[in-house]
């Protein structure tokens, strides 16, 4: 969430913060934040914030006032210099430096240029971040998912890029990149525009501050950092308490061999950290990424396979994150005209390629539509009324409503059937809650290379747990009474997405096509 008192510039759909204690009006009041918190607590539901340390809006009151001249008491609370010092882009809009006539000097920025970077070198600022982090902690907020962390410090050397092109001439060359030599050369081109500007040292330190301060607070306060790096986790209790696993998500398919390797990776990393094991954490979709439905779909099993992920983030050891929209199968909804496009790092992109690079507006519309977030980030679903339910009739809303929603994809439908996607989740968090072994439990891989299916267990003290997770559209005959923790035991079926009769059957058995299959290993 993005709070914010002024109307949000939504240069960047809430990441660019005009104040950091306040509430946007088009959301409500701070007295109706307070309401929902004390109402969510009621029902034993957290709330974790997003906050946005990296920059601020250059609507923001620190901001208005450092760019006013090079010497008010704010002027070095962002990063300032006289003539841009290198060729740096921003990952957003182009130029990483941008000019502000007051001073006559330019401005750095990561993101947009209505984004400007602080500068987390002065005291002052830090203090001011720590102290409105104090007031959600103070108000009641259960923690913080940490934005963009790694843009936080750049080279002091402020080394130049030695990449060929710029930003919108990079994204180009990567949608046209067709060979693996093309494709090999443009992910060598996206880390080295930005190694300069990305995971430099003082982030650590950083956070061990902001985790002394959430350790003051009673109750379970919670950082996540929105970061791969378990390094953030720091000695697993001075740092983050979870950074996510965005390697699972980094990839066009998911697959056994996928998903077995970022687990031993994973894992494994986690398990060595110095003080404490760290505690892992599972998502396949967020609002920056097209939708699991469609991103990991293969058009003719799309159902088949969103409820084989769902089931291996919901199993899998460790917090799941799921994005809203998912439990009811939403699908990307690419835009066909660009006055609806609302992510401005796409409509940047398409004013730039069709006027800078000659791409025909057609063609240009096609490749905006692919890469702006817009697609991801239609209304909710609610029903099948006009607008889906999520606004009145007749209400324009944010973005154009998918409309599939006329196709099932709602929540009201769905509540109704009990077979739909929303009741299969359902199912399966009721059984994650019932049991000790999915929510804690210890992940023990079952050793197999099979392509088609991937297999594994769950242990906690009381209770073991096989899950079986077929990824193709074979009957696959399997025997697990070799294996040590389940022979000569039964097996009791918690949850399946096939046909089954209950009771224990013995550890060889069949499982169907894209079959999600889950038992306990009954002990004697
Ligand atoms: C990461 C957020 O997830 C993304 O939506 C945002 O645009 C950038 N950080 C900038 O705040």
């Amino acid at each position: 969430m993005a709070f914010s008192a002024l109307p949000l510039p939504n240069w960047d759909c809430g990441y660019d913060i005009s104040d950091y204690c306040d509430v946007a009006p088009e959301y409500g009041t701070l007295d109706d934040f307070k309401t929902f918190l004390n109402e969510a607590h009621k029902r034993y539901i957290r709330v974790v914030l997003d906050l946005v340390l990296n920059h601020t809006s250059d609507e923001h009151a620190w901001f208005i006032e450092s760019k006013s001249s090079r010497d008010n008491p704010k002027a070095d609370w962002y990063v300032w210099v006289d003539t841009p010092p290198n060729n740096w882009q921003s990952c957003f809009d182009g130029e990483a430096w941008t000019y502000a006539p007051e001073r006559n000097q330019y401005y750095y920025h990561y993101f947009m240029k209505q984004q400007p970077d602080l500068n987390w070198h002065n005291p002052e600022v830090k203090k001011a971040m720590w102290d409105a982090a104090r007031f959600w902690l103070d108000m009641g907020v259960d923690g913080f998912r940490l934005d963009a962390i790694g843009t936080i410090f750049e080279d002091p050397q402020l080394t130049p890029h030695t990449v060929p092109m710029n930003l919108a001439e990079l994204r180009r060359f990567s949608e046209l990149a067709k060979t693996p030599k093309e494709i090999k050369l443009k992910d060598k081109y996206w880390f080295e525009m930005f190694k300069h500007q990305y995971g430099k040292p003082g982030v650590h330190d950083l956070m061990k501050e902001l985790r002394a301060i959430l350790d003051e607070y009673e109750g379970d306060r919670m950082l996540v950092g929105e970061d791969d790096d378990i390094a953030y986790m720091g000695n697993g209790k001075d740092e983050l308490h979870l950074i996510f696993n965005f390697p699972l998500m980094r990839t066009e398919r998911i697959t056994p061999a996928h998903i077995r390797k970022n687990q031993k990776e994973r894992l494994g990393a986690l398990e060595n950290l110095p003080a404490e094991k760290g505690w892992p954490c599972n998502t396949l979709g967020n609002h920056d990424c097209s939708r699991i439905h469609t991103r990991y779909g293969d058009k003719i099993h799309d159902a088949e396979l969103a409820r084989l992920n769902a089931a291996l983030v919901l199993t899998l050891k460790g917090t799941a994150f799921l994005y809203n929209g998912e439990e009811i199968g939403m699908t990307d909804h690419m835009l066909s005209d660009i006055s609806h496009v609302k992510d401005t790092m796409g409509s940047w992109y398409y004013h730039t390629i069709v006027t800078e690079m000659g791409v025909h507006p057609e063609e240009a519309m096609l490749r905006t539509a692919e890469m702006t977030r817009d697609k991801n980030r239609t209304p909710m679903q609610w029903s099948n009324n006009p607008n889906a339910g999520f606004s009145p009739s007749g209400v324009n809303t944010w973005l154009p409503v998918n409309p599939n929603y006329k196709d099932g994809i709602n929540v009201h439908d769905q509540e109704k059937n009990p077979s739909s996607l929303l009741q299969y989740y359902k199912h399966l968090l009721r059984v994650r809650k019932n049991s000790s072994a999915l929510k804690y439990g210890e992940y023990l891989p079952l050793l197999n290379t099979s392509k088609e299916y991937f297999s594994f267990l769950r242990q906690s003290d009381n209770q073991t747990i096989l899950v079986v997770l077929n990824y193709s559209e074979k009957v696959l005959e399997l025997d697990f009474s070799r294996t040590k923790e389940i022979k000569d035991s039964k097996l009791r079926i918690l949850f399946t997405s096939a046909e089954r009769r209950g009771g224990s059957f013995a550890p060889n058995f069949k499982v169907g096509a894209f079959e999600v299959f889950i038992a306990e290993v009954e002990r004697e």
